[in-house]
């Protein structure tokens, strides 16, 4: 029989461990392919951990949540498959889910950004309906995914761009970067309330990474501060670093054309988000945004899941 290196989750409690696995065999219409790289991002850390909606049922189970890929005749592929396991020599996939990826793409730099960098494209290309010159606010932008969306929004066409964050020097970066103006999130809810009301009272887009009581003071703040009530605000939902839950106003709802909407992987119809990650992949490859990898080899999975990222790397594993 022959075997694979893979990264086994056994535990909820523990990092996923390095172990052999029999080879796996496709089935009726699907194939076989090598892991190149998998990215090791919040949400393949909440899977592993057991705290994402689609974290496996039983154990143990490959984990890993998205991958380039290369297929049998050659040609590279990312795949997305949350909690269905990616950190394996090889998988098994449907190839209907394999995302091309142009020749020479670079696969750890692909697995780093594709999923901090898909947040916010499936979100201004699906979920709401941003138009080129209009204004976004980026809330809790000082992550990877957050950092992305100020490039994202920029390369989809918006007209202004705020970047909301903690971390001063991040922002320094963002501002340097393609960010219209900053905004300080800092311990003083009043002096962040009236930096967020001078900077985003009148944007169209929110994205918002952080949600939680730093979310229910950005409302407060940016509503309140509206002058047109009738001009659409879409709040997105995208990211819960500060929080899972919102007290959201009956008041703030009425008296503003605010929508309140999320964006991730059980949002969009899967056509669709082949359809966007297509176009995201393809603008990743021909270099408009990247996330530094930093590498770590399969059988350090231990020590990957340890790491904690520097502002603007992503733990990639490459196999
Ligand atoms: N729905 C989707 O499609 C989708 C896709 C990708 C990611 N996400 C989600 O987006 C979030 C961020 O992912 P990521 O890849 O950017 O992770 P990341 O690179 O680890 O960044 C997370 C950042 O959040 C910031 N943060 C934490 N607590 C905060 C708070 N209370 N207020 C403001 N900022 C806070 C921290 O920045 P500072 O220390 O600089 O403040 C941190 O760097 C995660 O919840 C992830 O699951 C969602």
């Amino acid at each position: 029989m022959s075997v694979i290196k893979a990264a086994l989750v056994e535990s909820f409690d523990q990092p996923p461990r390095f172990r052999s696995l029999p080879s796996p065999e496709a089935g009726p219409g699907q194939e076989v392919v090598d892991v190149l790289a998998v990215g090791v991002h919040p949400a393949t850390r909440g899977i592993a951990a057991g705290k994402h909606y689609t974290s496996p049922k039983t154990l143990p189970a490959p984990a890993g949540a998205d991958a380039v890929v290369r297929r049998p005749d050659g040609r590279l592929a990312y795949v997305m498959v949350m909690g269905a396991g990616t950190l394996a020599e090889r998988i098994v996939i449907d190839p209907a889910a394999a995302i091309p990826v142009p020749d020479g793409a670079d696969a750890a730099i692909l697995a780093a950004t594709m999923n901090p960098a898909l947040s916010s494209w499936i979100a201004l290309r699906t979920r709401v309906p941003f138009q080129a010159g209009q204004s976004v606010l980026v809330h809790g932008a000082t992550g990877n995914a957050g950092s992305m969306a100020v490039k994202v929004a920029r390369h989809l066409g918006a007209g202004r761009v705020v970047a909301a964050g903690r971390n001063r020097s991040r922002l320094d970066v963002l501002e340097a970067g393609g960010a219209d103006a900053v905004v300080q999130l800092t311990p003083d809810e009043d002096a962040t309330a009236t930096a967020l009301a001078e900077a985003a009272a009148e944007v169209d887009v929110v994205l918002d990474y952080v949600w939680g009581p730093p979310t229910e003071l950005a409302m407060r703040a940016v509503l309140g501060a509206r002058t047109r009530h009738t001009r659409l605000l879409d709040w997105v939902q995208i990211g819960g670093m500060g929080g899972d839950a919102v007290t959201l106003s009956g008041h703030a709802l009425r008296s503003n054309a605010f929508r309140v909407l999320g964006s991730g992987f059980g949002s969009v119809a899967t056509d669709v988000m082949r359809r966007e990650f297509t176009d995201l992949v393809a603008a990743i490859a021909q270099g408009a945004m990247a996330v530094r990898p930093r590498p770590f080899p399969l059988a350090d999975v231990e020590k990957a899941w340890a790491h904690e990222d520097a502002p603007g790397e992503r733990t990639v594993i490459l196999l």
